[in-house]
Parts: structure tokens; sequence; C-alpha cells
């Protein structure tokens, strides 16, 4: 008998839902809300809101793109933790009504550990064990991965996270939310060792990243008061030389920590995996070390479900379900 999980997603502002089948992701559905652009970040309540009004129709269309039936699924897999309260509780609370209604398990994701098991959705595959650089908009780890279900974190961020150092960022030069592709975009065009910003480094593998937004902020301030302009003016270059320094500071440690553990299977994961100077820099730190280097296709980078099906599908083979009393954790353990 076929084995069929129905994921949701819903832990932040993209409502996703996919089907996984024995292990192989079919479909990966997305609804991006738009809401949170005007606000200049997300706003928790919309979010809820938005995923409320979107996850009937995005769980309708996983299923009838895979061609699946309610009376096939074999169990219903939503993200626990961690993320947004409120954003939580509508995946959660869908994914418990189906699975009451139609008799079958429940399985609660740990959405960062998702992330890195999206690499087990297409070839080629990391082999264990690796590294995992996980940048997102609320996470920057490094992480051991021993096994789909055996990992530990080695190093982290003590406040911000670097997908927030872009956004913020981003929103200093007066771009929309969320600034990071945009930081991305403009920065192809500009000069990466054009401006230096002050940054705070931390010791062994953690990181801090609000150092260098602040060190960004009064570097803009100066600037601003010589020529009101200078934002404007020189927005390329301003954008590909704080992603130059983000990178800087996410491949230092990166490299010391394959260095420590002596191994050269490196893989990334999250939001900020979606940036071009950051895989490019991953190819050609992959030349130069010989490491293997894997990065997710675009579509698994950024929140989605497929991710949350795959990490499922282990999770099922090894029995590990929750039941109906399962509660969202926003704060969720590693
Ligand atoms: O993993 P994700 O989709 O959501 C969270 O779990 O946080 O990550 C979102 C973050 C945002 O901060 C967004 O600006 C960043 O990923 N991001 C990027 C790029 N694409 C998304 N940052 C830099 N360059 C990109 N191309
Ligand atoms: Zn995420």
């Amino acid at each position: 008998m076929k084995n069929v999980i129905l994921a949701i997603e819903s832990s932040c502002d993209e409502t996703s839902a996919s089907i996984c089948i024995d292990g192989k992701v079919m479909n990966n559905v997305i609804a991006t809300q738009e809401i949170h652009s005007k606000y200049g970040g997300v706003v928790p309540e919309l979010a809820s809101r938005a995923h409320q009004q979107a996850i009937a129709a995005v769980v309708k269309e996983a299923m009838a793109s895979a061609e699946v039936e309610m009376s096939e699924l074999s169990a219903i897999a939503f993200t626990q933790g961690p993320g947004l309260l409120g954003a939580l509780l509508v995946g959660g609370a869908f994914a418990k009504s189906m699975a009451l209604a139609l008799g079958i398990p429940l399985i609660g994701v740990h959405h960062m550990k998702a992330h890195i098991i999206a690499h087990f959705i297409e070839d080629p595959k990391p082999k264990f064990p690796f590294l995992c650089l996980t940048v997102s908009g609320g996470h920057t780890q490094i992480v051991k991965v021993n096994d789909h279900l055996d990992m530990s974190v080695l190093g982290q961020t003590t406040d911000d996270a670097v997908g927030e150092a872009f956004d913020k960022c981003a929103k200093l030069m007066g771009l929309p939310y969320p600034g990071g592709p945009l930081i991305d975009k403009l920065a192809s065009a500009g000069d990466k060792n054009k401006y230096h910003f002050n940054e705070t480094s931390m010791p062994e593998l953690d990181y801090s990243f609000s150092g260098i937004k602040t060190g960004f902020m009064n570097f803009l301030n100066k600037e601003k008061m010589k020529n009101a302009n200078f934002v404007e003016e020189n927005k390329n270059d301003l954008c590909a030389s704080i992603q130059r320094h983000l990178i800087d500071m996410l491949i230092e440690k990166l490299e010391l920590a394959a260095r420590r553990e002596k191994i050269n299977q490196i893989a990334i994961a999250g939001g900020v995996s979606a940036n071009s100077g950051l895989r490019l820099r991953l190819e050609e730190l992959a030349a130069e070390k010989k490491w293997d280097v894997y990065i997710p296709a675009f579509q698994y980078c950024t929140d989605n479900a497929g991710m949350i099906g795959i990490s499922a599908y282990y999770q099922w083979m090894a029995g590990d379900l929750v039941d109906l009393s399962a509660v969202p954790m926003p704060r969720m353990q590693f």
C-alpha cells in the first residue's frame, strides 16, 4: 500500500500544501501573502487571516494536481513550529480537523529541520554527515546532520537572523518588504567592494547580525547629512556592499565549522539560500576547498510544504507521530 502524505506549511507568510507519495514530493502549491509588503514586515494578525483565506483552496489544489482523493491519504503533516503562533494555529487546526475526520495519523514537523531535509526532495542528495548553513528570516544556524532525524546545532545567531538583516538594511534604503531578494537583484549591478560598514564578530561558530545593521544605518545617516540623495544615487553599490558583508560573515563561520568537523559535504537551506551572491560564493569555495556543495532548487529554498512532506515521510517511517492534543510551538526546540 502506498504512503500518501498531505503536508501543510503555515509558519509565516506563505500558505503551502504538498502531496508526498512514498517519499516523492509530487507538487508544491504556494500562496504568497502580498499584504505585508506595504507594512515593511510580516504583520502576524494579517498573516493568520490570510492563511485562513487561502488554506482550503491551496490544499484542494495540491490534492487535485496530484490526483489524490481524501480516502487515499495515509497521514496529514503540518508545521508545528517554530513560527508565528496565530499562523501556526491555522495550519495546525486545519491538519487536525482533516486527520480527525478521516481517522488518520498526524505528523508534527519542525520548520527549520524541514528546510534542511528539503535536500532529499531532488538529486543530488548530500551524504551523511553533512553541514548545513540554515539561513532564513528568523534563523541563522550551522547544523551538523548525521541522519534525516538526527541533527545538532553547532553555532547560531545570538540576536537577529541574516534574512532579517537583509530585510532591515533594505528598509533603510527605502525598499519594500521582503527586501532580501531586491538587494540581491540590485547588487548584481553594483560594486561589492565600494563601501565598508562596522560589524560585530562573535566567538566560535556563533553569529551576530545586529551590529552590522547598526553599522549600515550609521553609515547611511552620515552620508545622507552630506548628500540627501546619497541612497538613491548609490543604491546598487550599497546593495552589493551590504550583501558582500553579510555573505562574508556567513562564510567565515561555515569554513571554520568545515575545518573543525573535517566535513566537506556542505549544504545551504532557508530563504536566504536563494541569494545569488551566496550561491556563487559557495560554488567558488566548492572548487577551491574540494567541498561538495548542495543548493536546493529555488522553490524549496523559501517556505514551502514540499519540505514538510519529505520530512514527514522520514518521521512516518520512524513512527514519529503526534496526536490531536499537539499544540503549535512558536519556539519549538531543535
Ligand atoms: O525561509 P524563509 O522563506 O522564511 C523564514 O522561515 O523566515 O526566509 C525568508 C527570508 C527573508 O528574510 C527574505 O528576505 C530572505 O529569506 N530572502 C533572500 C532572498 N530570497 C529570500 N535574502 C537574500 N537574497 C535573496 N535572493
Ligand atoms: Zn523558513
